[in-house]
This record gives structure tokens, C-alpha cells and sequence, in this order.
């Protein structure tokens, strides 16, 4: 493990700590307690996560390949599956942050696959409106539409949101895009197309303007 440097550590550069260890280590704060931090502490926290954060898109596009190895059975892997639903949104003529949360609807599914909508949901939501969150994080129930008759479950299950402003907006995400994207000999186009749609939207500022309104705009 890299070494670390304390924010403000008696001694630092001193002969018991080798000069180049100084120079490469990035600093960490003064505490082992939250509640023992200072202001200085945070503030350092606060400018050493900007970087981190400017890279969650990437870390959310190298994650979408771990959900192509879940759920076996179906004509695509799950991967092929998100990239068609993107492909079909981006086709319909669906704004930026649309396609991206089609794109990323189901990237729950590996590390959540019981309750995968409310996960994709989340990761969206600092970057988008209430109701492209919404949607995503109805899908699962709404997509039930198709086969929770054949299973036992009640495939009307999701009337219960009716008066639900996007309900209208999640029912025609699954017809039109999720449910039928399940097709190998669609033309879907690959993660490369997405790449700049994506970081795109996660460079937006983290819960800015564009979380407080309720339906996507075009940028
Ligand atoms: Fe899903
Ligand atoms: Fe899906």
C-alpha cells in the first residue's frame, strides 16, 4: 500500500522519514476519529475527493461490463442488453440524460440483483432529474408488466402508481426500449458511442441544477 503522509505530522521530513516517501505520498488527515477532525482536516478532504469524483463516470463505465456475466439464460448478456436499450433510446430521439440512464438502468444487477432498479437509480441521481431517477428506479416493477402473470405475480402490479407524474414516462421506457431489448440480431451500437454521453452528464455538478427540476432537459 502507498505510504501516507499526515496532514500536519510532528517530525514530517524529518531523518526517520525518508525524503522521496515525502514527495510521492499525497497527505491525510490529522485524526483516527470523525469527530476529532478540524476544519482543516475537511477542507483537505473536501479538494483531495474533486478529482475522484470528476472520474465517477469512468469508474460507472468500467463497471457496466461486470453486469454481462449475470443473469444467464437470455439471448444477450446483460451488457449487450443496456447498450441496445441506450441504442434504441438514442435512436427514438430521447435527450442525453435519458439514453445515459437507459444506458445504465440495470448496472445494479451484479451487486444487486434483488432490488437492482433502486442501484442504478441511486448511482444516477446526483446528475439527474427526479424523474429520470424515478424511472429507473421503478423499471424493475414497471418491466413486470411483461411476465409477472407467468411467474405468479400480478403483472398490474404497477397501476398502483398511476397518479404518479412518471408513470406515463417509465411505462414507455420498458415498452419501448427495456422490454424488447433482448435481441441478437439487433444493430446496437457499442460502449465507445456512450463513452462521451456519459461523461457528459457526470461531469455535471453533483446534485446542481439539473437534480432539482423533474423532467430531463436538452443541454
Ligand atoms: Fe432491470
Ligand atoms: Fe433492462
Amino acid at each position: 500500500m502507498k505510504a501516507r503522509t499526515p496532514l500536519s505530522a510532528p517530525g514530517r521530513g524529518n531523518a526517520s522519514a525518508p525524503s522521496h516517501a515525502d514527495s510521492e505520498a499525497s497527505p491525510i488527515v490529522t485524526f483516527t476519529r470523525m469527530d476529532q477532525g478540524t476544519a482543516e482536516d475537511y477542507a483537505l478532504l473536501d479538494e483531495l475527493a474533486k478529482p475522484y469524483i470528476v472520474k465517477t463516470g469512468k469508474r460507472v463505465l468500467a463497471y457496466l461490463e461486470n453486469i454481462a456475466d449475470g443473469f444467464p439464460g437470455y439471448p444477450i448478456d446483460r451488457c449487450q442488453h443496456s447498450l441496445q436499450t441506450a441504442t434504441r433510446a438514442l435512436r427514438a430521439g430521447e435527450c442525453e440524460e435519458y439514453v445515459v440512464a437507459a444506458l445504465l438502468h440495470d448496472i445494479g444487477d451484479d451487486l444487486s440483483p434483488e432490488n437492482h432498479a433502486e442501484l442504478g437509480a441511486s448511482v444516477l441521481r446526483p446528475y439527474v432529474a427526479r424523474h429520470t431517477h424515478w424511472m429507473v428506479q421503478q423499471h424493475g416493477l414497471f418491466q413486470g408488466y411483461y411476465y409477472f402473470d407467468k411467474i405468479g405475480l400480478d403483472a398490474n402490479a404497477r397501476l398502483r402508481h398511476r397518479s404518479h407524474p412518471a408513470f406515463d414516462m417509465t411505462v414507455d421506457f420498458c415498452d419501448a426500449y427495456d422490454q424488447k431489448s433482448f435481441d441478437p440480431d439487433y444493430d446496437t451500437l457499442p460502449i465507445d458511442h456512450f463513452v462521451p454521453m456519459v461523461e457528459r452528464i457526470f461531469a455535471r455538478k453533483p446534485w446542481g441544477e439539473h437534480t432539482t427540476r423533474d423532467w430531463p432537459v436538452r443541454d
